[in-house]
């Protein structure tokens, strides 16, 4: 058996040339969108307004097991991708444990995550439909910042609506979107009729990625050769990160190695779900029984407090309904540095899989997860982002379950991006002044009033 190294790199004509759909492979498939004009399932023609022409089409395509990625689009991953598989020997001897620990690391690119692959393909499309610019929404501003990086290289005009407390946190997220050309604008803004009236009903809001997409896909409608673009969520988002689990899988079969726990963090649950992606498939088939763990933050939690219903993807309740976990489409989280987990709701394929048995849920507060992060940032080396952090926290407890048990498992987890604009988070825990906030039951309830009163099909 081949000694395996501390970081498995593929070659480039190792990378996968194609994307995984996982809906292809489900049992049940997630309930469509539903247009909340007509209470109908929407159809093609109802999202073209907002989204570009082929990813409309990647979004409503159930059936095909494997989507081409065009060969622009290899070649733009190919700056910094294939990523590396890493076996986290460091703290396996630190931790004690008889479990073998690996991460797949997507924090190597300029954007400092795993959003890139995504906005690469996104801004693809675009520039082949011929449009002329994009608008989005970021929250801790990855998303915003892969984004740019792609607009940028495919000459396309962006407009970011940035959650406002985060643009205040991270003014230098804001700057490296800046230099590659975006505009940035804080949100809740007075740019938009959305922005407006949620400023109206809650004038000192910090703002949540909810707010920032209504004032985004209000900018799209109403712009020429404009279309709007999300970096979670959608189907779409989770086909495009299937580059993550694919390559992941191929590092594994090559070395033999047979993971027993997959674990991911998940805001709108993207890098979970491409990481995930070939070994679900399998586990569907019967072909394993791996554990495959979300995990999100206590005051964000989704999944594990969440309602499984209908709901808007944004604050402005301007989307298609989407059955998912969710808060509630007006659920405010608070400010703290969760940044990219603090979105209401869940991707609607991992929604199902969790609704289904196949995933489990797990939640932390932030000082858990930075514990967890400083740990591991002092004995791998690597600075993670917050967001990451928490999926290095349940692989650790994992870890330490196994020391008590004895257990030899194998456990992979999805490092989704650097924290080196997270700072002024890191500042807080350092100096000791980080504060938990978990949502009581009366807090979920005011999320869960705003959901929408529709039949449940
Ligand atoms: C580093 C990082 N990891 C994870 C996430 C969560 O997003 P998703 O659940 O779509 O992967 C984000 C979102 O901003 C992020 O920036």
């Amino acid at each position: 058996m081949a000694t395996i190294p501390y970081k498995i790199y593929l070659s480039e004509e190792e990378m996968p040339k194609h994307w995984l759909n996982l809906r292809s492979k489900m049992k049940e498939l997630p309930e469509p969108f539903v247009n909340p004009g007509t209470g109908e399932y929407c159809t093609r023609e109802d999202l073209l307004p907002v989204f570009c022409e082929e990813l409309v089409d990647q979004e409503l395509n159930t059936t095909d097991e494997f989507i081409e990625i065009p060969e622009d689009i290899r070649n733009f991953y190919k700056m910094y991708r294939p990523s590396p598989l890493v076996r986290a020997y460091c703290l396996e001897k630190l931790l004690d444990t008889p479990a073998e620990i690996y991460y797949k690391y997507e924090g190597s690119n300029t954007s400092g995550s795993h959003k890139l692959n995504s906005a690469a393909a996104q801004a693809y499309y675009a520039k082949k439909q011929g449009l002329t610019s994009l608008t989005t929404e970021t929250g801790a501003g990855q998303w915003g910042t892969a984004l740019s990086m792609a607009c940028a290289y495919y000459n396309l005009d962006l407009s970011v609506y940035m959650v406002k407390v985060s643009a205040e946190q991270k003014p230098h997220r804001r700057a490296v979107m800046e230099t590659y050309g975006a505009k940035v604008i804080s949100s809740p803004s007075d740019t938009t009729v959305a922005g407006r009236k949620i400023l109206a009903a809650n004038p000192d809001t910090g703002g949540s990625l909810g707010c920032a997409i209504s004032e985004a896909i209000e900018v799209a409608v109403t712009s020429d050769n404009c279309k709007y673009v999300l970096g979670s969520v959608l189907n779409h988002v989770g086909l495009h990160q299937s580059i993550i689990g694919l390559e992941t899988k191929i590092a594994c079969d090559k070395y033999d190695i047979k993971p027993d726990i997959i674990i991911g963090c998940a805001g709108g649950g993207s890098n979970l779900l491409g990481l995930i992606a070939p070994f679900m498939a399998e586990r569907i088939e019967g072909k394993n029984n791996i554990d495959f763990v979300a995990v999100e933050p206590a005051s964000c939690p989704s999944l594990t407090r969440g309602r499984y219903a209908l709901d808007f993807g944004d604050t402005g309740q301007t989307t298609p309904l989407i059955k998912m976990y969710t808060l509630g489409s007006g659920f405010m989280p608070a400010p703290n540095h969760a940044g990219g987990l603090r979105y209401h709701g869940m991707s609607p394929i991992i929604s199902k899989l969790y609704h289904d048995g196949y995933i489990r849920g797990k939640s932390y507060t932030q000082s858990e997860v930075f514990e967890s992060a400083t740990q591991f940032a002092r004995i791998e080396g690597i600075l993670p982002a917050p967001e990451s952090a928490h999926a290095i926290r349940a692989a650790i407890e994992e870890a330490l379950a196994c020391k008590e048990s004895g257990e030899k498992k194998t456990i992979i987890f999805g490092l989704t991006g650097t924290g080196y604009f997270d700072m002024t988070a890191y500042m807080n825990y350092n100096a000791g002044n980080m504060t938990d906030y978990i949502p009581t039951d009366e807090d979920l309830q005011k999320g869960f009033d705003t959901l929408p009163q529709i039949e449940q099909k």
